[in-house]
């Protein structure tokens, strides 16, 4: 039998997916419920619509759906997957969501779970699924982003209501022993400023019997201070872009493709400066989608990899900033 040699074998990328659903909010129509208006939000976010939910979808049918494509991009047949996981904030069963996309794409051989770090969230499971797959224990994986944020945004708070939308994403990755197209990443948490960006659970108090108390489940909506998320935002990610690029030996000028969060325009624009890489490389689709939170990355892949933007042996420079707060970035050659 051969021997793995374990932390010698690489990843590569063979396929993406995404899904959103087909209701669409514009910002028109979001200033018919609070007092804003499309110039505002655009000339702000950047953002002039988004996708909501039909009631009769969660988080679990937009991921598979976003899986499904990947995997036939990939060309895999379902059995030969050995690991799902599922990054969201929002799933419609907080025992984990990624067992019932696992159910719904019949991949019985593999496990599946989720992982919750939001906007980070996607750039976390890939880099979590990849250290499966680099240590030799699993050969391929789905990587699924998918975020339902309609069903926690306090629709009567302007500041935070408009930047939202729903939607999933997903790549397909196998191990490799001949390369590794995830050239390198990193990864931080800074739970001291955690109190900028929430989604707490309500403190509702109950009584089973008399004297033993019981907090009812349940969430509040999101919670965020704007300005202190964005400062955070247009700082941390090019320190950690930056020396990921030193790290290893690439430069900005080598990346083909900057591939952030999908928070802000202004945030992408302020993080390619910083960076100094050109507008025309920083992909963006916020404009039609929002900020879909652990969907941005694989969502904004997978239309760039279809449109033939991202192609084969593509550098792209990805990061993922937000709650907790977290932030993550990666270097990836596409294929
Ligand atoms: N329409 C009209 N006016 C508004 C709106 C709105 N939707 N929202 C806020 N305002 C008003 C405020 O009330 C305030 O008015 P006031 O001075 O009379 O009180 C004024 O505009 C300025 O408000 P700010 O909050 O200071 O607006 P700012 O310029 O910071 O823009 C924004 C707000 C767009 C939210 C910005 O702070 C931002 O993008 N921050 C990053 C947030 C983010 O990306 N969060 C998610 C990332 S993490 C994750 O993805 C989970």
């Amino acid at each position: 039998m051969e021997e793995i040699k374990f932390n010698q074998i690489g990843v590569s990328f063979k396929g993406s997916g995404s899904y959103v659903p087909d209701q669409i909010l514009t910002n028109q129509k979001i200033s018919k419920k609070v007092d804003t208006s499309d110039e505002w939000i655009k000339s702000r976010t950047g953002i002039s619509e988004r996708r909501i939910s039909n009631i009769d979808e969660n988080v679990s049918d937009m991921g598979y759906k976003a899986a499904l494509t990947a995997i036939e991009m990939a060309n895999w047949d379902i059995e030969t997957i050995d690991l799902i996981v599922l990054a969201t904030s929002t799933p419609n069963d907080l025992f984990g969501s990624a067992p019932s996309i696992q159910a719904k794409l019949g991949a019985a051989n593999a496990v599946a779970f989720d992982l919750t770090a939001a906007c980070s969230g996607f750039l976390f499971a890939l880099i979590t699924a990849s250290q499966f797959l680099k240590g030799g224990s699993f050969k391929r994986a789905i990587v699924i982003g998918a975020d339902q944020l309609s069903s926690f945004v306090d629709w009567n708070d302007r500041r935070s209501c408009i930047l939202f939308g729903d939607g999933a994403g997903a790549l397909a990755i196998e191990s490799t022993s001949e390369f590794d197209n995830l050239i390198g990443f990193d990864m931080s948490t800074d739970g001291e400023r955690g109190s900028f960006l929430n989604l707490p659970s309500k403190n509702n108090k109950d009584s089973i019997i008399d004297n033993i108390d019981f907090l009812i489940g349940g969430f509040s909506p999101i919670k965020m201070n704007g300005q202190e998320v964005y400062k955070f935002a247009v700082r941390e990610v090019p320190i950690m872009l930056d020396n990921l690029f030193r790290k290893t030996n690439f430069n900005s000028d080598q990346v083909d493709w900057l591939v952030l969060h999908q928070a802000n325009q202004r945030i992408l624009d302020s993080v390619g400066e910083r960076l100094k890489i050109p507008r025309e490389k920083i992909l963006t689709n916020l404009e039609k989608y929002g900020n879909t939170s652990a969907a941005t990355i694989p969502l904004m892949m997978d239309e760039a990899i279809r449109n033939n933007r991202i192609k084969q042996n593509d550098i792209i420079a990805t990061s993922g900033f937000g709650a907790g707060l977290s932030w993550g970035a990666a270097i990836i050659k596409w294929g």
